[in-house]
């Protein structure tokens, strides 16, 4: 395993989409492993595969302690539900923080990391972290749809956890 760069806002490739994969091998495994460690590395929740430079749709989770990390590949969202006003940061934006509105529910479907089809019905910050991270699969990133006015930028030594 090792840890990866993370593209920082100003990185064209953050507006980039991202391609299907299309056999998901040791390497994409290798790959989701990498994107685990550098998401607990750096105090994230969630992570796409295009913010560590590689334009394919994958995305991780690690919201609870108890539950299992979230491994997606080629994610595609099947349906949404109601919205959630929900103040959110990303790892490719550091101490950057602002409101955005994402769905309170979502169901997605994908494959695992063994190729295999599976389906999430989310809600909350669940819901929120997948829209989030599908968003960057398709270039789009928290800071572009943003409510106006609520941008918070935090000095590294007050910053949030
Ligand atoms: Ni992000």
């Amino acid at each position: 395993m090792a840890i990866r760069t993370i593209r920082e806002e100003g990185d064209e490739i953050l507006k980039k989409k991202s391609r299907e994969v299309e056999v998901v091998d040791d390497k994409i495994r290798e790959l989701i492993k990498d994107m685990i460690e550098t998401m607990h590395k750096y105090d994230g929740v969630g992570l796409a595969a295009v913010q560590v430079g590689i334009l394919k749709r994958i995305l991780v989770i690690d919201l609870y302690d108890e539950k299992p990390i979230v491994r997606l590949i080629n994610p595609v969202i099947i349906k949404t539900k109601g919205e959630q006003e929900v103040e959110e940061g990303c790892l490719s934006f550091p101490n950057k923080y602002a409101k955005v509105i994402r769905p309170k529910e979502i169901t997605v479907e994908g494959l695992n990391e063994y190729g295999q089809k599976i389906r999430i019905v989310a809600t909350d910050l669940l819901a929120q972290a997948l829209s989030h991270e599908i968003d960057h699969l398709d270039g789009k990133v928290f800071i572009d749809k943003m409510i106006p006015g609520t941008l918070e930028v935090v000095t590294p030594t007050d910053k949030k956890k």
